[in-house]
């Protein structure tokens, strides 16, 4: 019999300091009546001191685990994306792992702002394949730690959190299909450029603050995020038998209230079918889909049967769109 995957929980975490965009007011030239306006976002969520990523991720990863009425110890695989986790090395899932008590392997994908979409098509192959049963799959980031305060451009659209689903072995899809793609040619437009190989740590190169998010061209990305999104979301209907008026829900990237709206336009999405609620959470990369889905979900906005999509976009460049057909029972609160 075929294996399929699905997403059988779900659960996602905001750190409790809400920071609203006059926070930025006396730190860069910039006014919260702007932020609102051209990006939908109104506050982000930043993690206390001392808070780190894993922390966040297993909070997450928790309430999915609770939701889907999984045990840690069914957990059989660890997928974590992140750009900000614990330490550059080991990868958060390993200090997750740790965290759970667990023994299962575990590791970290890095692709950004596409992180969710990539980690759902490592999760899906991963589970299709006959390696792994029960895929605890994460989004986590603490940006706040990356960003710079003194860029205007940048600084006032991210935010910290995490979200989590639990990807498991299924007779019926489920998933139905993932589309990824990238475009290393343009890798330098959205970048944190220190740290690595290339830029070693110095003392000068902090100074310079080279290890924080440089977006040289934020009309670009803007740019190239509804293409690539909208693209890939008819590529994944398409190779899955669908067309954009079979979509019930679009969950996209919650980078930008804009973006998400121009990409549900060129697919002839009408808006109440897409989750745009990047107001209290701002654009959380790897996390944000996760937490977007969560939140939906705990909202009622998808019932069994649905089809839902997910598109993602981030730096490398990098994007992906999923296809799935919605398994999950509506939450506990919402049923007869
Ligand atoms: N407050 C006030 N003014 C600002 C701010 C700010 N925070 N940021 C930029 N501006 C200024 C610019 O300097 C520019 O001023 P100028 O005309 O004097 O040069 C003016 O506003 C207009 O700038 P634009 O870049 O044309 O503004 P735009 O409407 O494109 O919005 C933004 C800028 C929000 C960065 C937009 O380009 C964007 O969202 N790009 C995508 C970036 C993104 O989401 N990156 C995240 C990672 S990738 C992803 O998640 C998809």
């Amino acid at each position: 019999m075929t294996r399929h995957a699905t997403i059988t929980g779900v659960g996602s975490v905001l750190p409790p300091n809400r920071v609203p965009n006059t926070w930025f007011e006396d730190k860069v030239e910039t006014n919260d009546a702007w932020i609102r306006e051209r990006t939908g976002i109104q506050a982000r969520h930043f993690a206390e001191d001392g808070v780190v990523t894993s922390d966040l991720a297993v909070e997450a990863a928790n309430r999915a685990l609770e939701t889907a009425g999984v045990s840690p110890a069914q957990v059989d695989l660890i997928v974590c994306a992140t750009v900000t986790g614990d330490t550059p090395f080991p990868s958060t899932a390993v200090w997750v792992q740790q965290k759970l008590g667990l023994s299962c392997p575990a590791f970290d994908v890095n692709a950004v702002c596409a992180g969710f979409s990539y980690a759902l098509a490592t999760a899906t192959g991963f589970v299709e394949a006959g390696m792994a049963d029960t895929v605890l799959l994460i989004g986590a980031e603490i940006f706040s730690r990356i960003l710079d305060f003194s860029d205007r451009q940048t600084c006032v659209l991210f935010g910290d959190g995490a979200g989590a689903a639990v990807v498991q072995a299924a007779d019926r899809p489920g998933i139905e299909g993932t589309v990824l793609g990238a475009d290393g040619s343009a890798a330098e437009i959205l970048i944190m450029p220190g740290g690595g190989s290339r830029e070693p740590p110095t003392a000068e190169s902090v100074a310079a603050g080279r290890h924080r998010v440089f977006m040289p061209n934020g009309r670009e990305v803007f740019k190239r995020a509804v293409t690539e999104m909208a693209a890939a979301c008819r590529e994944v209907l398409e190779k899955n038998g669908h067309s954009t008026d079979d979509v019930d829900l679009l969950i996209p990237h919650q980078a930008n209230a804009r973006i998400m709206t121009a990409v549900a336009e060129r697919l002839h999405i009408p808006p109440e079918k897409a989750v745009i609620d990047v107001a209290e959470v701002g654009n959380t990369s790897a996390a944000s889909i996760p937490i977007a889905l969560d939140r939906a979900y705990r909202a009622g906005r998808m019932r069994e049967g649905d089809l839902v999509v997910f598109t993602s976009f981030g730096a490398g460049l990098t994007w992906g769109a999923t296809a799935m057909r919605w398994t999950m029972p509506p939450p506990i609160q919402d049923r007869a």
